[in-house]
């Protein structure tokens, strides 16, 4: 089992649809578990038509099963622990908790059930106590980030929170990359020489099958096979399944 936070703490990044896509194409051959932590139920709501709540007690009270807020999806090999706006009222709730309970309880989520080879987390854009820790209890952390020369000064800023968390960085990804665009291919050798490694050789592409095939409720992949778009999909979930030794 190897569990992979997908964390950046800026907003609107592809967090979620480079979860939704990558446990796409990694429950092609194994069972995926897909943990919403993210208030904005995003990847909830893509997977089950209702999400659960509950969530939120099982980080709270060390007595409740998070299978309380399970949900099976229409992909057989994919079910999704599912997150309500209730997540963002328990912060200061569990902030409140001794440490050895919020850890117990984090690690509880990750490891509820043996069935799943990947469990891939969507983190809010938020850093509080609950993103810490399920930074820190995770086996990789991945970061999506989109070009500018911002993103890139800020690149620091999130390995420092991942290393502050005593988590493995398995690295970051560029997101909406347009390769026709002087300006993100600089940005681009901007990152590798900052990064190095832990620039990762995929990128997924600024695209419309990408966008549009999330409010179909499908995956690029899915939607349109065939594309550019799609074979990226399958780079960026093969790389971070070699990263990941899952290959
Ligand atoms: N490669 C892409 N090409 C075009 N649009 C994209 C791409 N990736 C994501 N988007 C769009 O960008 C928006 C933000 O994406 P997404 O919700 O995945 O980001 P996020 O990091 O999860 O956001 P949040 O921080 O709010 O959770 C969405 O409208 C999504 O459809
Ligand atoms: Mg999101």
């Amino acid at each position: 089992m190897k569990s992979i936070a997908f964390y950046n703490n800026k907003g609107g990044v592809g967090k979620t649809t480079s979860v939704i896509n990558v446990a796409y194409q990694l429950a092609a051959d194994k069972k995926v578990l897909v943990i919403d932590m993210d208030g904005q139920s995003n990847s909830s709501r893509f997977f089950a038509d209702e999400p659960k709540a509950g969530l939120e007690q099982a980080l709270t009270r060390s007595i409740v099963n998070p299978d309380v807020a399970l949900c099976p999806t229409r992909y057989p090999n994919i079910d999704v622990l599912t997150a309500t706006p209730a997540l963002n009222d328990i912060v200061s709730l569990f902030y409140a908790l001794p440490e050895d309970a919020q850890r117990e309880n984090v690690e509880k989520l990750l490891s509820f059930s043996d069935k799943y080879y990947y469990i891939l987390v969507d983190l809010p854009p938020a850093l509080n106590k609950i993103t810490e820790r399920v930074i820190s209890s995770c086996d990789y952390v991945f970061v999506p980030i989109e070009l500018s020369s911002f993103a890139i000064q800020g690149i620091s800023t999130v390995t420092d929170i991942i290393a502050g968390c005593g988590a493995r960085f398995g690295g970051c990804f560029v997101n909406k990359f347009d390769r026709e665009n002087p300006s993100d291919i600089q940005l681009m050798e901007m990152l590798k020489a900052s990064l190095g490694t832990k620039a990762l050789n995929s990128t997924l592409p600024f695209s419309r099958v990408i966008k549009n095939s999330v409010s179909y409720k499908v995956t690029a992949p899915e939607y349109m096979g065939w594309t550019f778009a799609a074979e990226c999909v399958a780079n960026l979930a093969k790389e971070i399944a070699e990263i990941c030794g899952g290959a």
